[in-house]
Formats: structure tokens, C-alpha cells, sequence
């Protein structure tokens, strides 16, 4: 069992095995974010792409519960080896999403659980 969040469960949102977005989609460096709606419920999603390698997390900061960025698709700080949150800087690491300094030390992002497989981006 995986403790990741599945958009699959989101009622409306694509079924698992289906192509959320092709990896040419999101420049190299930055992210592309999701906004899914299901009732009154708002998920709101980005991946991260870092060269050949994606990174799928759930928009949510663990420390105080705001959203990680304050400009569209821009999730790190300026190495771009962590996803820094603009809130009260914390910085978590691009892989696991574990936070490595500041408020929430410890803590970690939720994972999306999607699959990159032949340059497309898949559902779970
Ligand atoms: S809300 Fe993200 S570090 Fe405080």
C-alpha cells in the first residue's frame, strides 16, 4: 500500500492509467500545478520537473497549511535543489519532499503518486 495521494480518487478527475500531462509540458526547472475540484473540496496539486525526473506533490505546506509558491510554477528556492515554502521558508528536499529547515522541520509534503512512463505523466 502507498500512503500517496491519488487524483484517481477525486471524483471528476482522470482515472488511473490516464495521461495527466506529457513531461514537454512543464520547462525544465519549474512545475506545473492541478486544480482539482470534487463538491466543495479544492485539490490543488503541482510536478516538479527536474531534467528526466518528476516530482508530484500536493500544494500544501505541512507547517501552517498554505500553499508552497507565490508565482505560477515557481516551487524552489534559487539552487533549485528544494521546493521552498514563501510563507516562512521552509525548504524541502525535491525527492521525498521531506522539510530539511524551518518551521515544520521534519515534517513532509504529501506525495501524488503518478507515473512517468515513455515521456507522458500518468494517473495512478
Ligand atoms: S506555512 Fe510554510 S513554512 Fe510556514
Amino acid at each position: 500500500m502507498t500512503d500517496k495521494f491519488r487524483i484517481s480518487h477525486i471524483k471528476g478527475a482522470p482515472a488511473s492509467g490516464e495521461i495527466l500531462c506529457v513531461i514537454d509540458d512543464i520547462v525544465d526547472g519549474t512545475a506545473k500545478e492541478f486544480s482539482f475540484h470534487d463538491g466543495d473540496d479544492i485539490h490543488d496539486l503541482f510536478i516538479q520537473r527536474n531534467g528526466g525526473q518528476v516530482y508530484a506533490y500536493v500544494n500544501i505546506c505541512p507547517h501552517a497549511g498554505t500553499p508552497l509558491n507565490m508565482e505560477e510554477g515557481e516551487f524552489t528556492e534559487k539552487s533549485g535543489r528544494y521546493f521552498m515554502c514563501h510563507t516562512h521558508g521552509a525548504l524541502f528536499q525535491l525527492e521525498d519532499g521531506l522539510c530539511v529547515a524551518g518551521p515544520c522541520n521534519g515534517a513532509k509534503l504529501q506525495a501524488v503518486d503518478v507515473i512517468l512512463k515513455d515521456g507522458n505523466i500518468l494517473v495512478v
